[in-house]
């Protein structure tokens, strides 16, 4: 079998998941983080992120001796035992770093840069690294220059998995995009995958940069694009979800990404929107669609709290003031407890601000009492958090639902309306049975619906 050494530096979410699957298609890889603690857990097999099969992957690996932890880059460079050829240097280098948002919305890449230091002189001839982050299209080459290594080739090849479904989206890709200026290290790069047997572009770096910004500010448009006719089916009395489902049939569109939310947030959408309008804006180029985008998505908050005032008040200016509100779901989305960027901390920090009691529950934020090093979070960004959903109905004047968690759609709702204060729900995500809900006696609005009502 075909097997490279494969040193990846980062061991967040893309970093985690790149070397157990990489080291899972047979590669031998060392993962490197600066977090020791961290290094330390990952070798007791401990995974602090929750993603579906990431920590039986890692420990599978480990136990079959392809994957292994150490402290520091410069370590996973140099880290790997003989491999036959006199050297027990990283064939591969892939970086999988934090690019947070900086000043002014562009990319910050104090720690790619760092590990590029660190690592320089380390790096054996004809090593290839990777860019796995999602960076301006410029850092290859900025890499390059700052490795300042002919004989090293500097690679894009942008990572396309979602949160909550890493493994399987790493495993399953779309396609696999690898660019270079040099044709043999990107080919060398795509052969990593060749097993996967994905359609591979292979194209020059700043393509590669690019292409990735390009699908995530796409998704978000179409996203913004599906918040705005869900407004616009409340105003003419249209269904989202027939609207929706009838557009998604076209196969030039797609049923996928078209579900109506309280805006789209994370790590990665509301990061690469920004930074691609500085791109533009850099290039002189009025990237006016892209605001439009944005735009939609920060508006969409304040119209969930305009939903949630209308609703419980009965009125467009009514006071929230000391209203108590039960918030069910505080992660971006379903499937993950990344609070990075939700748009449910968004809209707690709006209802807040308009005087309302907060209490909030999340599945995800519960804590794992099999696991000491994930206790359950007491409050998030001034949210006191509580353990079971009818504590946080209790009281309430209304319930919003903010995270599309699907234990949500088979609550006793008769049990919650029984605690609740007015038996309004509104539901951001169009998630729950509208028939179930009035069974139960509550009033359930959501987006865009034509049976719940438009608030
Ligand atoms: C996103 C992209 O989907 C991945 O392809 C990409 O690799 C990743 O960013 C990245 O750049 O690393 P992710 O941030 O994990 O993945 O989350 P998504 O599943 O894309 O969701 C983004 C936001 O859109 C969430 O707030 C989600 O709730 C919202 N959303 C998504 C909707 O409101 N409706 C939908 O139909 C789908």
């Amino acid at each position: 079998m075909f097997t490279r050494r494969v040193a990846v530096v980062g061991t967040g979410y893309v970093g985690l998941t790149t070397g157990a699957c990489l080291a899972s298609l047979g590669h031998q890889v060392v993962c490197a983080d600066i977090d020791t603690a961290k290094v330390e857990r990952l070798r007791r097999g401990v995974v602090d992120i929750l993603e579906p099969g990431l920590s039986e992957l890692v420990a599978e690996q480990v136990t079959a001796g392809r994957l292994s932890f150490v402290v520091g880059a410069s370590s996973a460079v140099s880290g790997f035992a003989d491999g036959g050829d006199g050297s027990g240097q990283a064939e591969v280098v892939f970086l999988c770093l934090p690019t947070p948002m900086g000043v002014g919305g562009v990319a910050d890449l104090r720690a790619v840069e760092a590990v590029v230091e660190e690592t320089r002189e380390l790096l054996a001839p004809g090593t290839v690294v990777v860019n796995k982050s999602t960076v301006p299209v410029g850092t290859a080459a900025r890499t390059a220059e700052l490795l300042d290594r002919a004989d090293v080739a500097v690679v894009s090849n942008p990572e396309f998995l979602r949160e909550g479904s890493a493994v399987h989206d790493f495993l399953n890709p779309d396609r696999i995009v690898v660019g270079c200026d040099t044709a043999e290290a990107a080919e060398r790069v795509a052969a990593l995958y060749a097993r996967l047997g994905a359609p591979t572009v292979l194209t020059d770096a700043s393509s590669s940069e690019l292409m990735k910004y390009a699908a995530n500010c796409f998704l978000a448009m179409k996203l913004s694009y599906v918040n705005a006719m869900a407004e616009l089916c409340e105003r003419v009395g249209a269904d989202i979800g027939d609207v929706t489902e009838a557009i998604g049939y076209d196969r030039r569109i797609g049923q996928a990404f078209l579900s109506p939310g309280p805006g789209w947030g994370g790590s990665c959408l509301p990061k690469d929107t920004h930074a691609l309008l500085q791109v533009a804006d850099a290039a002189d180029f009025e990237f006016r669609l892209l605001r439009a985008t944005i735009d939609t998505n920060t508006r969409q908050r304040q119209r969930i709290v305009d939903k949630v005032r209308q609703a419980v008040t009965g009125r467009r200016t009514g006071s929230l003031t000391r209203v108590r509100l039960g918030l069910l779901g505080l992660t971006f989305k379903a499937g993950t407890d990344d609070l990075r960027d939700s748009p449910a901390l968004a809209i707690a920090a709006l209802l807040r601000q308009a005087g309302a009691d907060l209490v909030g529950y999340d599945p995800a934020l519960v804590g794992d009492p099999s696991n000491p090093d994930k206790p359950a979070r007491t409050e998030v960004d001034g949210v006191p958090l509580v353990a079971d959903p009818l504590e946080a109905a209790q009281g309430a004047e209304a319930v919003v639902v903010l995270t599309e968690w699907p234990v949500f759609r088979t609550l006793d709702w008769t049990a919650m309306a029984g605690v609740m204060k007015q038996p309004i729900v509104v539901d951001t995500r169009n998630l729950l049975d509208s028939a179930t809900l009035r069974r139960a006696g509550l009033t359930g609005i959501g987006l865009g619906r034509r049976d719940t009502g438009a608030a």
